[in-house]
């Protein structure tokens, strides 16, 4: 009980640009995904079965023992030394770099803010794929941006339409997910990140390239970042994550970047959290130099190559004619436009109470939302799961389908 019952509760004077957002979209897909009467399509989350625990376990096991005493006390905000040398290698696979030129950040979702935090003025306009990911977006937005989208195809942003809008609006920054993009799967091919490219060097723009799914590739050949295009390194800050690969839990991730705006990379980051956790990073680095990431990763891909052909087998039938889905050659997700008017949000309730959700597409997009779309996660659930759930979210397409067409047969 109150001592003053009659006193109403206290409300705390937040900030415009974060009122009215009492919840974040990224909390609502936890939610969802933590349900057990739900299969969740919903979130982009590893499967844990899959994490290499007693490799991670090793790994931290040996830094307690051998570097105990500098794995809990701070670092530096750089990052720390080893886990940079390892970034650059891997970096270094695509595009020449040293570990100078590593900033290590907290996942690719701090150095998302490191970097808005950098570059941003209030007012200044950033440029995205439409759709892209939600939390990219809100990340520009809370600094002050006006966050405006791009159009694509199957292949990505058209490079017209990128040039049009950087005239026309004059961006302080582009940011693009060409490989496996976040809620699309969509991949850019050579010859369309070639012409991305030239259109960013013309108009001298900064990219902002995020690349957590590259390296989750399960057919067709890899693609070589934007940023190595051309003279594309000197204005593109181009990002790494070790969430997808390895484990989202320790929390690391790094920006590669060139010249005097590593710096103000580093500034920033000191300003927001000082430094990333030191034990995590040097477990990290560990862990690259000691284990073999790329024989997990491939591991990994075997398996979710597996439910990504459980999931495409399984929607193909069940989508109404005339919608579009996409089939990724990696990543995470599958989008699919269901059209015929159907709202993909007010479909979600009744989704979940048949025992599947997905994540709606509508939040993916800065404006102008395509109501009828709706992102899929794959990796979660085994092939069998997938495809039970699968059809018992169709019997929910198939309804609203015919309940939408109806609609439109009235009016
Ligand atoms: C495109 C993209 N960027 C960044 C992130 C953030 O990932 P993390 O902070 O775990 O590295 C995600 C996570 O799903 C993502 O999809």
């Amino acid at each position: 009980m109150s001592e003053h019952p009659e006193q109403p509760p206290f409300r705390f004077p937040v900030a415009t640009r974060y009122a009215g957002m009492a919840s974040s979209p990224l909390k609502d897909i936890f939610a969802l995904a933590a349900r057990t009467d739900v299969v969740s399509f919903a979130g982009g989350i590893p499967d844990p079965e899959l994490f290499a625990l007693e490799d991670v376990r090793d790994c931290y096991d040996w830094v307690l023992s051998h570097q105990g005493r500098r794995a809990l006390q701070y670092g530096v905000s750089e990052g720390e030394a080893e886990l940079r040398e390892q970034a650059a290698l891997r970096v270094a696979r695509h595009l020449p770099t040293s570990a100078e030129q590593i900033r290590i950040t907290s996942g690719s979702q701090e150095a998302l803010f490191v970097i808005a935090e950098a570059l941003l003025e209030p007012g200044d306009v950033v440029l995205v794929e439409s759709p892209t990911y939600l939390a990219a977006v809100q990340a520009f937005a809370v600094h002050g941006a006006r966050v405006i989208g791009v159009d694509t195809d199957d292949g990505g942003v058209l490079p017209d339409a990128l040039d049009r809008a950087i005239r026309t609006h004059h961006p302080k920054l582009v940011y693009l997910i060409p490989t496996f993009q976040n809620p699309t799967g969509r991949t850019m091919d050579l010859d369309r990140r070639r012409a991305v490219a030239a259109v960013l060097e013309r108009t001298a723009t900064v990219l902002v390239e995020d690349d957590p799914y590259g390296d989750l590739r399960f057919s067709g050949e890899p693609c070589p970042p934007i940023a190595s295009l051309g003279a594309m390194s000197a204005q593109t800050l181009l990002l790494h994550s070790m969430s997808k690969l390895m484990s989202p839990g320790v929390r690391i991730g790094w920006i590669r970047g060139e010249g005097a705006v590593l710096g103000t990379l580093a500034v920033a980051k000191a300003a927001i959290s000082m430094q990333s956790s030191v034990v995590d990073q040097l477990t990290v680095a560990r862990y690259l130099a000691s284990k073999d990431l790329d024989a997990h990763v491939a591991r990994v891909c075997g398996v979710y190559r597996e439910r990504r052909d459980a999931m495409a087998t399984a929607i193909a039938p069940v989508l109404p004619a005339g919608a579009h889905v996409t089939r990724p050659e990696g990543g995470m997700f599958l989008w699919a436009s269901l059209g015929h008017g159907i709202d993909a949000q007010a479909m979600l309730a009744h989704a979940v109470a048949a025992g599947v959700a997905y994540l709606p597409g509508w939040s993916f997009y800065a404006e102008d939302p395509d109501r009828s779309t709706m992102r899929l996660s794959y990796v979660t659930h085994a092939p069998a799961v997938i495809a039970d759930a699968v059809g018992r979210l169709g019997e929910v397409i198939a309804t609203h389908a015919e309940r939408a067409d109806g609609v439109s047969a009235r009016v």
